[in-house]
């Protein structure tokens, strides 16, 4: 299924000569090379002679930081559930940030960043500007970073500046905002401070198993002689832009594949990178085996491609409904129901008999396999200029011409019934369904409510979103600000024959092709590149516009098609506007597009209605990082859990960024030494309130001993912050008992 498979040794063996070429001669030439012939890649000495004496004509540079916001007591972001409030962490939120600047030209950059966040934000993306283009004047600006995302569901929530996505956070989440930006900031700035002489190189690979469509039904509403063009409802390529060192060594790679982050469902409470954060931490460490994650100098890119029908769920979706007739079976196709309602409709991963961290460790495996697939081959080399365009675009009433002349309008943002059905990944609620198309009245209970929430839609609005039956009417809603975006981004960025479309939204697969092909041709057409020319959708990035149909989906208004907020002809006016720009992609081309009105800056008026951390106190008689609970005296074995109770503090006085809530400590040579953080994938920080009266809480630890443990003596420290009724902060420090593994 795999390149990987076809290579001329196995997994085992390639992972362990690349461990000891990470450890031995970490970016030594000679080991480059045995690495190259081992894989089959080495067909000539000479032909890499002369690579290596190409000079290259890139700057490179990549880097990682830690954005994790509050991991207890706040909304998590994905799934819309004001019930997610998180308790703990599984893995940190990363922003991970690629610079390629021209050597010749240094000032043409880009930088792209991937978030493990849900969606790009306009005022995440405004504060990250802001920061970049004063700390390196006239490098970086508006028009040259891109915000992209995982599109995870497993992260801290309430950074976006619209007030819809705050309605389950109750309101703004400061904390979670600064953190991200903070931590994206920081990402670009060590990226920019690695900048050095290297080279590009792009390709793909076909990743079968990783990804489903979750609305087969809407994607056979495209015409039988476009699906025929393709062999799968999804896209199975995964992109990658592998990046170089001057002498040929790897750095890092930038990659793209469409596959939802909802592998870890909507009842988890610990904040993670889900499948593509999980699989940029699968490669990191495979690369790096002995530093902590976050801390490698290798940069692995798991970024997210036309994503919008994709699920991660590859065993489909069945009826959880105990002791009905339909229990077990495939949900109904259509509108995902069970017994004619969508809350028993749940989609399973491959590793669902386990559990949904199985099945995201399996996804984001199966990515990385990918990955490490088109690390492992030559690849065309990326030759060409640095270029990018960007401009805001109101899409409220934004009239354009479709290609046979037919002049069309998008319009303010509206969500039909079908969005309030949810998804296999996450059901909806109440009696909404998905795939409801009709004019005809409804539930009259929803009639009445949908206007106190938001204005009821006049006939202009009606008639612009139809066949969308209106339940949120937000592109009216601007009370106490704009609850959805008007304006977007439109962005595209250029290196050699590659083209980023950064896409303000989550494309579905058909809508992706579309305007990927449609921008090909024009690229190949007016002569900005030739027929090699290799266009990538990469989002949802910058904005966070909702979801992009076809018309023909839009028409069968399933999830995606209810979330298509600009109306039937969202896609339409995307390729206009896209297919557009591409003429700024030419080298000669020095000026700037013309552009609608930014948006205005929300987060200035920023409600929020969460409740401060009051104070911590230890229970009588106790201390801060005291045992409440130990580790067992009789020695661990690999797969054991190992368990700690602590007495403890709140963990949002400190989010203890680029730094750890907890250590496994290892005893070596009469010294202790962390071996694992918070961000293993093994270790659980978990938190839980004892008493609101009293401030008391307490906080669990646990690892699960991965096969390969070193036997020995270890013990588990936990980092605490508390605050006192005075409003001060100390940190402090608990251990556990030793423990050992045999
Ligand atoms: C994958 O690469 C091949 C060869 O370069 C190219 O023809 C094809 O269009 C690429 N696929 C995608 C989805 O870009
Ligand atoms: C979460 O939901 C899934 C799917 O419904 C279920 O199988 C699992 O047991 C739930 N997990 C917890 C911890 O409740
Ligand atoms: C991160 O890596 C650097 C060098 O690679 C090392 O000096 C530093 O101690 C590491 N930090 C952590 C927290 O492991
Ligand atoms: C589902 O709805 C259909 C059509 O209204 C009806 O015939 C059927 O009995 C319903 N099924 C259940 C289990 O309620
Ligand atoms: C977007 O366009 C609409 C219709 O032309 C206009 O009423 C609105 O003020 C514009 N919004 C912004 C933020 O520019
Ligand atoms: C142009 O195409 C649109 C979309 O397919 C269609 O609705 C419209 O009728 C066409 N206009 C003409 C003049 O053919
Ligand atoms: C509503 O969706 C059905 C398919 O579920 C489709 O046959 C019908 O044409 C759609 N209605 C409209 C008005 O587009
Ligand atoms: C640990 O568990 C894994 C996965 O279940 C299994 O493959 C492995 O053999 C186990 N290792 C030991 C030493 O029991
Ligand atoms: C911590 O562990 C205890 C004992 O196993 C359990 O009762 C408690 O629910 C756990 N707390 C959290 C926050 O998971």
């Amino acid at each position: 299924m795999y390149i990987l498979d076809s290579l001329p040794c196995a997994p085992t063996e390639l992972d362990r000569l690349l461990h000891w070429c990470t450890n031995m001669f970490h970016r030594v030439w000679m080991c480059f090379t045995a690495l190259l012939a081992y894989t089959g890649v080495l067909e000539s000495q000479s032909r890499l002679a002369s690579a290596q004496t190409q000079p290259p004509q890139y700057l490179l540079g990549l880097g990682i930081a830690d954005i994790t916001g509050p991991v207890v007591e706040t909304n998590m972001m994905g799934y819309a559930n004001h019930a997610q409030m998180d308790t703990g962490l599984h893995m940190r939120q990363r922003s991970r940030a690629w610079i390629v600047a021209d050597a010749s030209s240094p000032a043409d950059r880009i930088v792209y960043i991937n978030a493990d966040i849900g969606m790009g934000d306009t005022g995440i993306r405004r504060s990250v500007v802001e920061q970049l283009s004063s700390l390196y004047p006239g490098l970086y600006n508006d028009g040259n970073i891109a915000l992209g995302s995982t599109h995870s569901h497993a992260g801290v929530g309430g950074y976006l500046e619209n007030l819809l996505p705050q309605l389950s956070s109750l309101g703004y989440v400061h904390e979670t905002a600064d953190a991200i930006v903070a931590g994206t900031v920081l990402a670009v700035k060590r990226a920019h401070e690695s900048l050095r002489p290297g080279s590009l190189a792009v390709g793909n690979t076909t990743v079968l198993d990783a990804n489903i469509n979750r609305s087969p039904s809407a994607y056979l509403a495209n015409p039988a002689e476009e699906r025929a063009r393709y062999e799968y409802d999804q896209d199975k390529e995964l992109t990658l832009l592998r990046f170089e060192d001057a002498d040929g060594s790897a750095r890092g790679f930038l990659s793209f594949f469409p596959v939802h982050g909802t592998s870890i469902y909507e009842n988890n409470t610990l904040i993670s990178g889900d499948n593509k954060g999980m699989a940029a931490y699968l490669y990191e460490a495979m690369v790096e085996p002995n530093a902590m994650p976050g801390n490698t100098s290798f940069v692995a890119g798991f970024a997210q491609s036309n994503v919008g029908d994709t699920s991660p769920n590859t065993e489909g979706a069945f009826c959880e409904s105990p002791g009905k007739e339909w229990d077990g079976l495939p949900c109904e196709i259509d509108h995902s129901t069970c017994g004619n309602r969508t809350q028993d409709c749940h989609a399973r991963g491959p590793g669902f008999r386990i559990s949904d961290f199985e099945s995201n460790r399996i996804i984001a495996q199966r990515q990385v396999d990918g990955a490490r697939a088109l690390m492992g081959v030559d690849l065309p080399k990326v030759a060409g200029p640095v270029k990018y365009v960007h401009t805001y675009l109101n899409m409220s009433f934004h009239e354009f011409q479709l290609p046979n002349g037919t002049t069309v309008q998008t319009c303010p943002p509206a969500l039909g019934y079908g969005f309030a059905g949810g998804t296999t990944d996450g059901p909806g609620a109440f009696d909404f369904v998905q795939g409801d198309n009709s004019s005809s009245p409804r539930n009259p209970f929803w009639e009445l409510v949908k206007g106190a929430v938001t204005p009821l839609p006049p006939a202009e609005q009606v008639e612009c979103q139809y066949p969308k039956p209106i339940l949120l009417n937000v592109g009216y809603a601007h009370s106490p600000y704009t609850w959805s975006p008007h304006v977007v981004d439109v962005q595209l960025l250029r290196v050699g024959n590659l083209v980023l479309l950064v896409m303000p939204g989550e494309l579905t697969t058909m809508a992706g092709r579309r305007l990927r092909e449609a921008v090909r041709a024009r690229l190949v057409a007016s002569g900005v590149m030739g027929d090699d020319a290799y266009v990538v959708v990469a989002g949802p990035a910058n904005t966070y516009g909702h979801y992009v149909s076809t018309r023909e989906e839009y028409a069968v208004q399933r999830y995606e098609g209810a979330s298509t907020i600009y109306g039937q002809w969202t896609l339409d006016a995307y390729i206009d506007k896209y297919t557009d720009l591409v003429q700024y992609l030419n080298p000669g081309v020095t000026s700037a597009p013309p552009t609608d009105d930014a948006p205005e800056d929300l987060t200035v008026r920023a409600i929020t209605l969460r409740n401060g951390v009051i104070q911590d106190r230890a229970p009588f008689g106790k201390h801060f990082g005291d045992v409440l609970e130990d580790v067992a005296a009789a020695p661990y074995r690999v797969n054991d859990t190992v368990y700690a109770r602590f007495v403890g503090a709140n963990p949002r006085n400190n989010l203890r960024l680029e730094e750890t809530f907890l250590t496994v400590d290892q005893l070596v040579n009469g010294q202790w030494t962390p071996v694992r953080s918070d961000s293993h994938p093994s270790t659980r920080f978990e938190w839980l309130r004892t008493s609101t009266t009293f401030g008391t809480s307490a906080v669990n630890i646990s690892w699960v001993i991965e096969d390969g443990t070193a036997p020995g003596t270890y013990r588990f420290t936990y980092f605490g912050d508390a605050k006192s009724l005075t409003g001060s902060i100390k940190s402090f420090e608990g251990h556990s008992s030793i423990f050992t593994i045999s």
